[in-house]
């Protein structure tokens, strides 16, 4: 019989900034639910990418002083990096500056201009460089970009339009007749709501005068394409021609999976896009909450952003993907903090789950050399742990059909406890002391690990790396698919694989209030602020700033003239080390030293502190700061502080201050002095 196919994306993500826990999160969340289908024994295709034209890529390349191609070719692979790290098994890897990409966007604008749906236009609006699009004036709030925040400003200039106006009833009928079209059900009232109100045509060009980085418009040349629609084409452009076995093209895509941010330009914008070009429309889109930080969306630009790869580095890959999957309700917004992911990986992954499949995989090597037991004749307890496993079987099944994945993660977690529950009760460890206990014992071994086999092949798509060494410690090798949803698969006389220890309890060592004190470090790097800024009289290349270091004000002579201006650097929060012995500089007593790293041509660039308040004393890596009365720069030099994938690593980790990682913009390699 043919495969049924499936074809999932994520949104292509800005090649202006690293990723972090955000991005991640949308990727993983694509990947689980494209690897439920690929355990169901779907045939699938999974399309990521980056989005690398548009006024932000431009900006964010001529502040770090590169072109917007050397930005976009540096900050992709950053993407690349962190997807293999992650481990998401994508099939194409998309980026909008791909040749058949362009070509693809340049064919569909003749397309709909040689339609008629496109029209040239005197227009005048708000603008946010954030958001990339124009707002009207109903639409602010406060006077500023009812998105980001951000201020908006006035542009008035000819540009193309599409005639997205037409199209208002059609969308709301789709929406109407298509239940499941956006998912969840109230992000799909939020769409209604939204097309409530009169549609208005949407403005698809830049004039090169204003930006150039973008693909060119076939039929005027004075313009580039408006970045939202040039990226929305990629979910089409990134599957042409590719068909599945099954003979059906890829297009339409089965799922657009996105967060909340992104709503109204995937479930308005696009699906109006299609309809002009007379194209099929993606089946569904789900919109995802934000993962918060205190209440706050966790971004880059409010310098609160969890970075993925420290908890991947600290408690691996798959206690990470579980975490994420486990704590976010479909469509809600979810909190991510030490604590809650603390929790949860010690509670249903080292407690549980890890302890279940170790002491069944300790017995069996124990007792029978590592060869799984035969099942012999179940008794009700044995009946009741099956009946158990068939029950999760379904009713994760049906869970991940309507993609409620936080709750299918609950019932197998349900199944482990139970299959713990059914160890205790049985208790082998009494058995093995009575030798015409022995076939009870190995009966009691099989159903356990008969148990775990089911909830590790179904815990599979949400953490591939541990459920494959689980399974291997229970007899079964390679990956799971659909025959192993079944009970029953294990044979009796299968040899398990050694037992390692998957699932390590974390250890509560940082905390934010700085708990835990063995670990120690001598500096004082404190997160500070200048407040003046003025000449050194005597040394061309130094400032002398005034920087309160968190209620006290010292001098501090910095060689900084290379890179920042006096205005630059007023009201900046920068790391100083508070604790340096005094030193004179040329006349001046500097007490203290500003943190910064070697840049390109000598220039100096600061250590950025985000949203760190003023006054913090950083940690590095586990350990914390115990200050000596005067460090000296050697001390500096045993910390070896330097910059990788744009944080601040020491000798003990990365400069964090419990809760949020101090940054830097220079290269890999950087030293930091
Ligand atoms: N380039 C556009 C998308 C074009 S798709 C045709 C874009 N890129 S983005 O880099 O800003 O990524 C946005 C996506 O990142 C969000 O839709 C969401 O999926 C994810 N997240 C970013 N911050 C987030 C959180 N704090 N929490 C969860 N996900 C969020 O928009």
């Amino acid at each position: 019989m043919a495969k049924k196919s499936f074809y999932i994306t994520t949104p292509i993500y800005y090649a202006n900034d690293r990723p972090h826990i955000g991005h991640a999160y949308t990727t993983i969340l694509a990947d689980v639910i494209n690897r439920y289908h690929l355990l169901l024994g779907y045939e699938t295709f999974f399309l990521t990418g980056t989005d690398e034209h548009g006024q932000k890529v431009e900006q964010a390349a001529r502040q770090r002083g590169v072109t917007p191609q050397q930005q976009v070719d540096e900050f992709h692979v950053r993407f690349k990096e962190l997807w293999e790290r992650l481990n998401i098994r994508y099939d194409r890897f998309i980026r909008t500056t791909d040749e058949d990409h362009k070509a693809y966007v340049q064919k569909s604008l003749q397309e709909l201009y040689d339609r008629g749906e496109i029209y040239l236009k005197e227009y005048a609006g708000w603008y946010s460089v954030g958001e990339e699009r124009f707002f009207s004036e109903g639409e602010l709030v406060d006077g500023k970009d009812p998105v980001s925040g951000k201020p908006v400003e006035w542009i008035a200039e000819k540009n193309y339009f599409f005639k997205m106006s037409q199209y208002r009833d059609r969308l709301i009928e789709h929406i109407q007749k298509n239940a499941d079209f956006i998912q969840p059900e109230f992000r799909k009232n939020e769409v209604l709501g939204f097309l409530r109100q009169p549609l208005h045509d949407l403005c698809i060009s830049r004039p090169i005068s204003r930006l150039s980085w973008g693909i060119p418009l076939p039929f005027d040349t004075e313009f580039v394409t408006y970045v939202w629609f040039d990226a929305l084409l990629n979910y089409e452009s990134g599957v042409l021609g590719k068909q599945f076995s099954n003979g059906r093209p890829a297009w339409p895509a089965d799922y657009h999976v996105i967060g909340k941010d992104i709503l109204t330009t995937h479930a308005v914008y696009w699906p109006t896009m299609l309809m002009g070009l007379d194209r099929e429309l993606p089946r569904h889109i789900l919109a995802h909450g934000w993962w918060l930080n205190r209440g706050e969306k966790q971004s880059k630009s409010k310098g609160n952003a969890v970075n993925p790869l420290d908890y991947v580095e600290r408690h691996g890959v798959d206690s990470v993907r579980y975490f994420l999957v486990r704590d976010m309700v479909l469509g809600q917004d979810a909190s991510f903090t030490d604590e809650l992911f603390t929790n949860r990986v010690n509670a249903e992954l080292a407690n549980d789950l890890g302890n279940a499949i170790n002491r069944i995989s300790k017995f069996t090597w124990a007792h029978y050399e590592g060869l799984l037991p035969e099942p012999g004749d179940p008794g009700e307890p044995e009946q009741e742990l099956k009946q158990l496993a068939n029950a999760t079987l379904a009713r994760v099944q049906s869970q991940v059909q309507v993609l409620n994945l936080s709750t299918a993660l609950e019932e197998i977690a349900s199944l482990v406890r139970g299959v713990n529950r059914y160890v205790e009760h049985r208790a082998p460890w009494k058995l093995a002391k009575d030798p015409a206990q022995k076939d009870a014992m190995g009966s009691v071994l099989y159903h356990g690990a008969e148990a775990l086999r089911v909830a590790l092949s179904l815990l599979w798509p949400v953490m591939p790396e541990k459920c494959r060494q689980g399974l291997a410690m229970l007899g079964r090798s390679g990956e799971p698919g659909l025959q192993d949803l079944i009970w029953g698969s294990l044979r009796g006389g299968e040899q398990l694989a050694p037992a390692v220890a998957l699932f390590p309890r974390i250890d509560v060592t940082v905390r934010e209030d700085g708990a835990k004190q063995d670990a120690v470090f001598p500096l004082d790097l404190r997160v500070s602020q200048i407040k003046s800024v003025s000449e050194h009289p005597e040394a061309e290349s130094l400032y002398v700033l005034t920087v309160d270091t968190g209620g006290e004000s010292r001098t501090i002579c910095a060689g900084l003239k290379n890179t920042y201006t006096a205005t630059d650097l007023e009201g900046r929060n920068v790391v100083v080390v508070a604790n340096l012995k005094p030193a004179k500089l040329r006349g001046i007593i500097s007490q203290g030293m500003v943190l910064a790293a070697d840049g390109p041509d000598d220039r100096a660039i600061l250590i950025d502190p985000g949203s760190i308040r003023v006054g913090v004393t950083l940690q590095a890596g586990d350990r914390v700061a115990r200050p000596k009365a005067k460090a000296s720069t050697k001390d500096l030099e045993a910390l070896k502080p330097e910059v990788r994938r744009g944080r601040v690593e020491s000798a003990f980790g990365p400069l964090h201050s419990g809760q949020v990682f101090v940054t830097c913009d220079a290269p890999d390699g950087a030293a930091v002095h």
